[in-house]
């Protein structure tokens, strides 16, 4: 079987989130499981030279935009048995940033139909297209409307993967037809609250949708979750599943992972307090062993729950003797309210506005315990990050965080859940976490359970290989 997986970032080329960490270790796991996957995603002008180095021209083809036709370049890495195929354009892609571009449409639209371009100039026809999120979402509309009869093209089911329900790329009508260049009789397809709107468009055309967790794919039916697409989710339902992301445990590894001081697992977790102790320092906080540190590695939205975080953050560290770290960057009014906390409280409070691989992998290692209060969350990673390097998560019950954390109250379980999304329920979780540090066998026990948690992709891939055999089959 050959998947062609068409992705806007993948880890290490280029990632602004869990979406590179996705494409950048799904492929390969397939592939360990003998089934061929090939990666294709834009090449941006801030992929590091070292991996441009390694690319190999193979063939340029001019790919239609509309009325125009665009020239496109197809270069090819291979990466830990990985073949990667790079759309190059420098005109759409030699920029800073990868997304946010006053002509993102233009520029994904470009890139969709270059994933189907392509294929007769790689030597691999896919048997699966699996494309991910709004900037690959017309691809299935494309070979639906274009290719599906052309000779070469025959036979190629179309996966469509949503990552984030929230981002569509929604544009107004005159997209459609000057930057997409679709028919005004394909309008209804697309067409979705009066906007041209390219997820909406890929559900439609897809063989099948698939969500990083299944508690997503139930939640994305509900208006609250949906962003306006609950009501054709819910009328294309029987193409939906949900798969839980893994994570890369080879990458991700405490007892491997060079940007630690001190390496650990769940049987030897001894240089856990090393790593805490290096990272109380690091970030000028007082270096005592006894005191749990709590630690947040996100992005800085409102989504991630940092409303609930901003309104008890104060209470919490008066009333509790716990240290708090955390690592982003995001709004301007959760990076002041953070800074000012550090500033108030210099021995409690730890903060850096910085995007850090390697200090977020000395957060989860040096952390007691580990807050994820999203109000929505499709699968969440740090959550897995946290469990293996033994920071417990403390997490509101939704979306991939209820799929991967259960509440040890029970004392079975792997961290700290609450249900509403409601401020004093998510301080009344942290303090029974707390609560649970001051018990120290019953911690390393609770630490050796995460840390023994089992999220690596095996199961997960072998869930996507199942649903392409079964579409392959229709
Ligand atoms: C998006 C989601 C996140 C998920 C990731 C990878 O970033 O917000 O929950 O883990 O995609 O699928």
């Amino acid at each position: 079987m050959k998947v062609l997986y068409a992705v806007s970032e993948a880890k290490p080329f280029i990632a602004s989130g869990g979406l590179g960490d996705v494409a950048g270790s799904l492929p390969a796991a397939l592939r360990l499981r003998l089934i061929g996957c090939r990666v294709v995603l834009p090449l941006y002008d801030g992929i590091p030279q070292k991996y441009k180095d390694n690319m190999k021209f193979i063939t340029h083809i001019t790919v239609p935009v509309s009325w125009r036709r665009q020239y496109c370049g197809i270069f090819e890495s291979k990466l830990n048995g990985v073949i990667y195929y790079f759309i190059d354009n420098q005109y759409y892609f030699k920029r800073q940033g990868i997304y946010g571009h006053y002509d993102d449409a233009e520029r994904f639209a470009f890139f969709s139909r270059a994933v189907l371009e392509i294929i007769p100039y790689i030597d691999f026809k896919p048997d699966v297209i699996n494309c991910n999120d709004w900037q690959t979402a017309l691809v299935p509309v494309y070979y639906s409307r274009y290719y599906a009869t052309r000779e070469g093209f025959e036979n190629i089911k179309t996966v469509f993967t949503i990552h984030n329900i929230q981002y569509q790329g929604k544009y107004g009508h005159e997209v459609l037809g000057d930057v997409a260049g679709f028919a005004e009789e394909d309008a209804p397809l697309l067409e979705n609250d009066g906007c041209v709107n390219f997820m909406k468009g890929a559900i439609e055309c897809a063989n099948a949708v698939t969500t990083v967790s299944p508690t997503y794919a139930n939640e994305i039916l509900d208006p609250w979750y949906a962003f306006g697409l609950d009501s054709i989710l819910s009328e294309r339902k029987w193409k939906l599943h949900g798969i839980l992301n893994g994570i890369d445990t080879v990458t991700n590894d405490p007892a491997a992972d060079p940007a630690l001081p001190a390496h650990f697992s769940a049987e030897e977790p001894e240089n856990k307090a090393v790593c805490k102790a290096s990272l109380q320092k690091e970030l000028g906080l007082p270096e005592n062993p006894d005191v749990p540190l709590v630690a947040m590695v996100s992005r800085l939205v409102a989504h991630k729950g940092f409303d609930l975080v901003k309104c008890v953050l104060e209470e919490f560290i008066t009333t509790e003797n716990v240290q708090v770290a955390v690592l982003g960057t995001g709004e301007w009014q959760y990076e002041t309210f953070f800074n000012e906390m550090a500033a108030k409280y210099p021995d409690k409070v730890g903060v850096r506005i910085a995007f850090n691989s390697e200090l977020a992998s000395r957060m989860y290692a040096g952390s007691d315990i580990f807050l994820m209060p999203s109000k929505s969350e499709p699968c969440g990673l740090a959550q897995m990050f946290a469990l293996r390097y033994g920071s417990i998560p403390v997490v509101r019950a939704t979306g991939g965080l209820r799929d991967t954390v259960q509440d040890s109250g029970m004392n079975e379980g792997n961290g700290f859940v609450f249900e509403d999304y409601n401020a004093h329920d998510m301080l009344h979780a942290l303090r029974r976490a707390v609560h649970g540090y001051e018990d120290k066998e019953g911690w390393a026990i609770l630490r050796k359970r995460a840390m023994e948690c089992d999220n690596s992709w095996g199961k997960s891939a072998n869930e996507y290989i199942r649903l392409y055999k079964n579409l392959i089959k229709q």
